[in-house]
């Protein structure tokens, strides 16, 4: 098939490079720089495999880059929307970059594709919309919903290996064409209406949310009570109708999905006077976890000020350089209100990516001096570390661990270190019972001080 693809964010560009994989022709088109960028196989994402997969789409002459909307769609197949949707006004979702791909559809004469396939996450009854103003300007497309669900981090895997496809559609055509799109994946596939299409994708993300809220609910339990939330989850986990995943608690989930599309889903709720309450509560247990974590730190501490938090991890999850919505900003802004210094590593976040945030390139010059570290993100490297010798670069070994990463063997050698404490989340935190005498030769003959 020829797919013309608009936008080349996560979803655009991983889309575009697995539909070349799997033998299709595709255009993916966007703003001038960043095609610019893309036709010299420079990406801006840092996502496993995909610059490998680019490279060699385009040297099979299988995925083309263009940026005129209407040039790339002459002739195509079919006409995949995947911009952005960001949070607009009161959570609402701003679909002002959709509105523009369909305006230059209708201005340009006769390009549009007989399928628009949506990709762009949007409110239910969007599609209905859109397919009603394109025949209203006389073009006789079917506008298709067909969500996306993978994962940063493993984006080429869940696009490749999806638990399920889902194509909100109306005709046998539509679901013929999607069908002949994704042949070569073998998934269960779902056809629906389009608004229970729109639908699933933000209940979807709702109910992963909301898992990770409960988790981190448990976990709070777990401190009062002296209970391991690792075990309570696994026990928990293990009911097939619940499942394991998604209860890992921690310091909240971050990302540019699930927030906006909660709030989303608030706002079209508000919108037709529908109270939400599970949803409220999971974005509220979300946006305390960060306040608490640091609350933690500052009881042990007595006054804030001046002191230096050491941070690993910037991304909101592993295996990504993406900063959107991540907890490290929360967590950030708080530091600058309390008058924390912040002295961060992340091994694939660039450093001066974000204003005033002094970045390190080894996570123990972010421990160096430092009166805390947090674990922000689960790399599976921050886990390998020497952890002694972390603890003892610091000025004072106080180790809050918001991922559950250290291994028990870990702990025990760090107890064995002065006056190290160690927090992790959903189980009581540890502390050196012994009090040695301070040995700073390890620091001194690191940094020469
Ligand atoms: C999510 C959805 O999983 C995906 O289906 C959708 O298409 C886009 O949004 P993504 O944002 O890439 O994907 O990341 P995900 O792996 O879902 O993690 C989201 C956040 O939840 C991260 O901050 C992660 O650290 C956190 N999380 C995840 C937890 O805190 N605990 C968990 O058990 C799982």
């Amino acid at each position: 098939m020829k797919l013309t693809i608009i936008g080349t964010g996560y979803v655009g560009l991983v889309a575009a490079v697995c539909f070349a994989k799997l033998g299709h022709y595709v255009t993916a088109v966007d703003r001038e720089h960043i095609i610019q960028d893309l036709r010299e196989n420079k990406l801006a994402i840092w996502e496993p495999t995909l610059q490998e997969m680019l490279e060699t789409c385009r040297s099979d002459g299988r995925l083309f880059f263009e940026t005129d909307v209407a040039h790339a769609s002459k002739g195509a197949d079919a006409l995949m929307i995947a911009v952005g949707t960001p949070a607009g006004v009161s959570g609402r979702t701003d679909l002002s970059q959709v509105d523009h791909v369909i305006a230059q559809l209708k201005q340009a004469e006769d390009v549009c594709p007989p399928f628009i396939i949506m990709k762009s996450t949007v409110p239910v009854g969007t599609c209905d919309e859109l397919e009603a103003d394109l025949h209203a300007a006389g073009l006789r497309t079917e506008v298709v919903f067909n969500p996306e669900f993978l994962r940063q981090g493993s984006a080429i895997n869940d696009f490749m290996n999806p638990d399920r496809i889902v194509f909100g559609c109306r005709s046998h055509l539509a679901k013929a064409a999607l069908h002949q799109l994704y042949r070569g994946i073998n998934a269960p596939i779902q056809v629906c209406d389009r608004r229970s299409a729109e639908l699933i994708k933000y209940a979807s993300n709702a109910f992963l949310a909301m898992k990770i809220s409960f988790a981190n609910m448990i976990a709070d339990v777990c401190e009062d009570y002296g209970a391991d939330n690792r075990q309570v989850m696994q026990g928990v986990g293990a009911d097939r109708r619940i499942g394991p995943h998604f209860l890992q608690a921690g310091i909240g989930y971050g990302g540019s999905c699930f927030s906006k599309d909660l709030q989303s889903l608030l706002a079209s709720g508000n919108a037709i006077g529908r109270s939400l309450p599970l949803l409220e509560a999971t974005a509220q247990i979300n946006e305390e976890r960060i306040p608490q974590l640091l609350e933690k730190l500052i009881s042990i501490w007595g006054n804030p000020r001046g002191k230096r938090l050491g941070v690993l991890g910037i991304s909101f999850k592993p295996h990504t350089n993406d900063i959107r919505d991540a907890p490290f900003l929360t967590l950030l802004r708080l530091c600058y209100l309390y008058g924390i210094e912040v002295q961060t590593y992340d091994p694939v976040v660039q450093p001066a990516t974000i204003e005033g945030v002094c970045q390190m390139d080894t996570a123990y010059e972010a421990a160096a001096g430092a009166h805390a570290i947090i674990i922000m993100t689960e790399w599976p490297q921050f886990a390998e570390l020497d952890w002694v010798l972390m603890a003892q670069l610091m000025y004072q070994p106080i180790l809050l661990d918001g991922r559950n990463v250290l291994s028990e063997e870990v702990i025990s050698r760090l107890m064995a270190v002065e006056n190290v404490i160690y927090i992790p989340v959903g189980r009581p935190m540890e502390q050196t019972t012994l009090t040695l005498k301070r040995d700073t030769s390890t620091l001194r003959h690191i940094y020469g001080t």
